[in-house]
């Protein structure tokens, strides 16, 4: 029987709330499909740092390099400056350990009612596949003349013909096992040295896929075709940045946040790759009990399928498809059920053979 290591980082407001519900579908997947899960927890996120400072311990970072995978619920809290916990937890596993694939589906489920009138489950599901590595991400640039009126702050793109080879790869690789389309958005019409380095890396690396059929749309564009066709995208590539903002749209388009779920991947299974909700921390509803924990569950489905375990992956999603006309499509306030309630929902029907 083979037996996963897992590291779980709950993180900050509704994270450990959602990714308790992920963690009760995976075990009930592990005992229906015979694998064995062992979870480990890392306290890492918000009340850690605000107690003791620490963000992400280098020995932290060395123990999670050795676990199977990680799962993790969302980073960032009001009570710490932007960027602290984002940049030093979240962005440092995603660098540190090369997940260059951020793969994020946008697939309107059944029984779920998009609030784009009339948008059926045939015509919405697409898969982005965001840059995860490099762009304005990189975190380079800095301030000239910081406080002063000549104050200059500067934030730089990076982008490598290496970063971008991998993931164009990588994108053209899931079209092949999709619907055989591939868009590259972007804005090259603007950004005209990392879009052409963009471009020119798609192109050349499509001349080598005959079988699939690939095209071009500026990201502008695809925020109004997210919304009023999305079926003209089957598999997305784009950079970090524009990548991060077209899947809120979409998490919006297929139902909502609490519905989006999310890899970072190293493809090469070089380093643990590492799963979760689109969503951030919600602060706002965080301690409620209203957070959808579809996504996160959704999240843990993606990081079965990556440990090569795809009819769990496949129970859980299932689930998930039916729990949503079954309960509600939305948690919150008038739901009607709480967190705890859906996830134990959701754990029973991956238990149940269908
Ligand atoms: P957010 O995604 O946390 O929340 C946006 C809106 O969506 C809120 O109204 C929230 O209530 C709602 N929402 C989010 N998840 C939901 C769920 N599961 N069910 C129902 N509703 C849900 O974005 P934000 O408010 O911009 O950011 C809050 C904090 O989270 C910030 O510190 C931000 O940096 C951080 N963040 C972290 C991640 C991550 O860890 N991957 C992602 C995004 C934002
Ligand atoms: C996401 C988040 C992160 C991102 C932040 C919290 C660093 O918004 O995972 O979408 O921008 O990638
Ligand atoms: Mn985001």
């Amino acid at each position: 029987m083979s037996t996963y290591s897992i590291a779980v980082i709950g993180g900050d407001g509704v994270g450990p709330e959602v990714t308790a519900q992920a963690l009760k579908a995976v075990r009930a997947a592990a005992d229906r499909f015979g694998f064995g899960v062992d979870t480990h927890d890392y306290d890492l996120g918000g009340v850690r740092y605000l107690e003791t400072g620490e963000v992400l311990p280098d020995a932290v970072e060395a123990e999670l390099a050795g676990h199977d995978a990680i799962l993790l619920g969302a980073v960032g809290t009001p009570e710490v400056p932007p960027g602290v916990l984002e940049r030093g937890l979240l962005l440092r596993l995603r660098f540190g350990f090369d997940l260059y694939v951020n793969l994020r589906p946008v697939k309107l489920l059944p029984g779920v009612t998009s609030p784009i009138a009339g948008l059926s489950p045939d015509r919405c599901d697409l898969l982005v596949v965001r840059e995860n590595t490099e762009g304005l991400y990189a975190g380079a640039g800095g301030f000239l003349y910081k406080g002063t009126q000549a104050e200059v702050a500067t934030q730089e793109s990076l982008n490598t013909r290496r970063g971008v080879e991998r993931v164009v790869r990588y994108a053209l690789d899931r079209a092949g096992q999709r619907r055989g389309r591939l868009s590259l958005c972007h804005k090259t019409n603007v950004l005209t040295y990392a879009g052409d380095l963009w471009q020119r890396t798609v192109d050349e690396l499509a001349a080598e896929r005959p079988d699939i059929e690939v095209d071009y749309v500026h990201v502008d564009a695809a925020c109004l075709y997210l919304v009023q066709s999305p079926e003209r995208f089957d598999v997305v590539v784009t950079d970090n940045l524009f990548g991060d903002i077209i899947t809120d749209l979409g998490a919006a388009v297929q139902g909502g946040l609490g519905l989006a779920a999310s890899g970072n991947l190293n493809p090469d299974g070089q380093t643990p790759s590492m799963f979760e909700p689109v969503h951030g921390s919600a602060p706002d509803i965080a301690g409620k009990g209203w957070a959808n924990p579809v996504a996160a569950v959704l999240s843990a489905a993606l990081c079965l399928a990556h440990l090569g375990q795809d009819k769990a992956a496949a129970a859980l999603e299932h689930a998930c498809g039916r729990v949503l006309p079954e309960l509600g499509a939305t948690a919150g306030p008038d739901m009607g059920y709480s967190t705890a309630q859906i996830g134990d929902r959701i754990a029973t029907l991956v238990a149940e053979p269908s």
